[in-house]
């Protein structure tokens, strides 16, 4: 069985900032009570998942120079595809002429982790390079005209490229996927329909799983919570994050936050986390990354990551 490790990174963002203010002028709220209820000031909206997925995986290709026609497995992300049917992931797969197999993970807000545990699986017994990749638009998913969801969402994608490594365990120290079908209720969008969420409820479990996910996959790992470099938590609420931080005793200074700029992404915001942390040179070699995500199903799930060779 062969173990991984992240050989390229890439982000991509629509162009179109939209800010709490344009939300206020048309909808009862305010900048006030978005920035304080959720920490978000703007998000990005436009693309589509493919389209969006597409450049991210472009920029992890170039950032890791390797060429496509070697990346014999795509996983993308997404609760928002181009179609029911094929999947998002053949779309990328042609537009980037990558060679192999392509498919699509829906876990929602958690199809990033998910995605890249089932990429490690299938590259344990064979495959050698994965592209994963987090990409959702699901500013087209929610009602414009409700203010309980619209101010909540933006649109983006990040990708990962996964290598085998042959001498040795690799970097994925540790993982934990789980689920819980009966409070499916609390966030679902139906066929044609807009996203309905129980804020409340969800931001009430979202800390919770948050922590316990964090905690199983520490131990897992022989790891404490002093080991992290990097948190990398989905970006959904910065209320949900300080208190998932405080109660795992990871400091925010050690935590990657950009859903001030972001808003959630849904898939793609764990990967935009962890792009512009690298970015900023928070991330070193042999560094301990620790993402963790949670959404709709509800889903919940971490992995822990050393960074570099
Ligand atoms: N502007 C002004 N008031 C608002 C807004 C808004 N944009 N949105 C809701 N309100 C109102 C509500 O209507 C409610 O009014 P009421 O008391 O008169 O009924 C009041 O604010 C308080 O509502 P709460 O639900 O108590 O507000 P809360 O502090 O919980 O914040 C929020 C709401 C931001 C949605 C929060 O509950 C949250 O972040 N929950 C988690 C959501 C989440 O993580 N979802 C994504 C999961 S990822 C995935 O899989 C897609």
């Amino acid at each position: 069985m062969s173990g991984i490790r992240v050989v390229g990174l890439g982000a991509a963002l629509p162009e179109k900032i939209v800010t709490n203010a344009a939300f206020a002028a048309r909808l009862d709220t305010t900048d006030a009570w978005i920035a304080e209820r959720t920490g978000i000031l703007e998000r990005r909206m436009g693309g589509t998942t493919s389209s969006l997925a597409t450049q991210a995986g472009a920029a992890a290709l170039a950032n890791s120079g390797i060429d496509p026609a070697d990346i014999d497995l795509l996983v993308l992300a997404t609760s928002s595809p181009d179609q029911l049917m094929p999947a998002t992931a053949c779309t990328v797969q042609q537009a980037l002429g990558i060679s192999g197999g392509a498919f699509d993970v829906n876990a929602a807000c958690t199809g990033f982790v998910y995605a890249m545990v089932s990429a490690a699986g299938i590259m344990a017994i064979g495959a050698r390079r994965a592209m994963v990749i987090g990409s959702d638009v699901l500013s087209t998913m929610t009602d414009p005209n409700d203010r309980n969801t619209a101010v909540l969402f933006g649109d983006g994608a990040g990708a990962v490229i996964l290598e085998t490594v042959d001498d040795g365990p690799g970097n994925l120290l540790a993982w934990d996927l789980a689920a819980d079908g009966s409070t499916r209720h609390l966030l679902y969008i139906d066929h044609g329909g807009y996203l309905q969420m129980d804020g409340k409820e969800v931001f009430r479990r979202a800390v919770r799983v948050f922590v316990d996910s964090a905690q199983k996959t520490l131990r897992d790992a022989g790891l404490t919570p002093d080991d992290v470099a990097l948190l990398v938590p989905h970006q959904a609420n910065s209320r949900i994050i300080g208190a998932a931080c405080d109660r795992l005793g990871i400091s925010l200074e050690r935590t990657a936050v950009n859903l001030d700029r972001v808003g959630n992404t849904s898939a793609g915001s764990i990967p935009l986390a962890l792009a512009d942390a690298v970015a900023e040179g928070r991330l070193h070699d042999g560094d301990v990354v620790l993402m963790v995500g949670f959404g709709a199903g509800m889903t919940w799930a971490s992995v822990a990551l050393k960074w570099g060779p």
